[in-house]
């Protein structure tokens, strides 16, 4: 069908400091790559633990909370932007359940980790999370706009 690339949504996905040290960038980028999915922003970073708590505001009352925040500082972080039909949702899927001990064999908790706190991937689970989370960790310029050739093959 006809494709707007300003339509596609958006998601925000992070590979964690774990990911990056147990060399599963190339993996985890392969994996959304294969399936279709655009990368329109990606930057390697170590956030700080202030930001890592704006990251995950929500979680604020949860008992891992801090242990959490003071993970994702820990180290270098993967922040990337990928964009496709239904991204939000099917990113989610490609990821798999929270506890990598739940996540189906085939997603990548589920191939690549063993424990939740050391789940090696984030990936923002809906519209307005998506859009909150792309806009802190990243700024307008950083994220670009193009059709790629294989669009028309998959649209
Ligand atoms: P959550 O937003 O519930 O899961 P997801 O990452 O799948 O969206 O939790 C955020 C992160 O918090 C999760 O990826 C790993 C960590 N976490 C724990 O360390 N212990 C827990 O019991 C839970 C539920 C999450």
């Amino acid at each position: 069908h006809q494709l707007h690339a300003a339509e596609l949504e958006r998601t925000f996905i992070a590979i964690k400091p774990d990911g990056v040290q147990r060399g599963l960038i190339a993996e985890i980028v392969s994996r959304f790559e294969r399936k279709g999915f655009k990368l329109v922003a990606i930057k390697i970073v170590v956030p700080s633990k202030e930001f890592a708590q704006k990251h995950y505001h929500d979680l604020k009352e949860r008992p891992f909370f801090n242990g959490l925040c003071d993970f994702l500082s820990s180290g270098p972080v993967v922040a990337m932007v990928w964009e496709g039909e239904g991204v939000i949702k099917y990113g989610r899927k490609l990821i798999g359940a929270t506890d990598p001990q739940k996540s189906e064999p085939g997603t990548i908790r589920g191939d690549l980790a063993v424990v939740v706190d050391r789940n090696i991937i984030h990936g923002s689970d809906a519209p307005k999370t998506a859009k909150d989370e792309i806009a802190l960790w990243f700024s307008h310029g950083e994220l670009v706009s193009y059709t790629s050739n294989a669009e028309k093959w998959m649209y």
